[in-house]
C-alpha cells in the first residue's frame, strides 16, 4: 500500500494575524481556525498536514529545502515575500516539491506592487481570491495531482 500522503502548508508575514488583521480583505478567520479545518479536511481526504507560519523569510526557505524526501506537496502563502524573495523562489524550484500558491485576496486586482509573484513560475499553479477557502481548493489539488500520478511523491522521488 502506498504510504499516506504528507502536506505542509506554510504560511508567512503577518498571516499570525488573520482574523484582526485587514478582515475585509483577508476575512474574520483566525489562523488558529483555518489550521484546524485544514486538519479535519486531510482526515477527510486520508493524508497527512502540517502547518507552520513564520515572521521570518529564512525560515520560509529552510522549510521548503528541507521539504524533499519528507513532504509530498506544499500549499505555500508566502504573504508580502511572494512579491520580494527570490531567495523562497528558489527553495521551491530547488527543493522539487510540487507546490502550490495560495492567496486569500484576489492579488490580481489589488496594487500593482502585489501584481507581481516571484514564486508562482516554480509553482504547479496559483489559487487566489477564493478567501481562506482557497488552502483546502489548494491542499484538494495536491492531493488529486499526486493520486493520479501527476506529479511525484516523495515516496516516488526517494526510489529514484
Ligand atoms: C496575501 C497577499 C499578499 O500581497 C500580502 O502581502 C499578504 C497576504 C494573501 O493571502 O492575499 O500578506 O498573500
Amino acid at each position: 500500500m502506498a504510504a499516506v500522503l504528507k502536506l505542509l502548508v506554510l504560511n508567512g508575514p503577518n498571516l499570525q494575524l488573520l482574523g484582526r488583521r485587514s478582515p475585509e480583505i483577508y476575512g474574520h478567520a483566525t489562523l488558529g481556525e483555518v489550521e484546524e479545518n485544514l486538519a479535519r479536511l486531510a482526515r477527510e481526504l486520508g493524508v497527512e498536514v502540517e502547518c507552520r507560519q513564520s515572521n521570518h523569510e529564512g525560515d520560509l526557505v529552510d522549510w521548503v529545502g528541507s521539504a524533499a524526501g519528507r513532504f509530498d506537496g506544499i500549499v505555500l502563502n508566502a504573504a508580502a515575500y511572494t512579491h520580494t524573495s527570490i531567495a523562497l523562489r528558489d527553495a521551491v524550484a530547488g527543493a522539487g516539491v510540487p507546490t502550490v500558491e495560495v492567496h486569500i485576496s484576489n492579488v490580481a486586482a489589488r496594487e500593482e506592487f502585489r501584481q507581481r509573484s516571484l514564486t508562482a513560475a516554480v509553482c504547479l499553479g496559483q489559487i487566489t481570491g477564493f478567501g481562506v477557502a482557497g488552502y483546502g481548493m489548494a491542499l484538494r489539488a495536491l492531493v488529486e495531482r499526486l493520486r493520479a500520478g501527476a506529479v511525484e511523491s516523495a515516496e516516488g522521488r526517494d526510489k529514484r
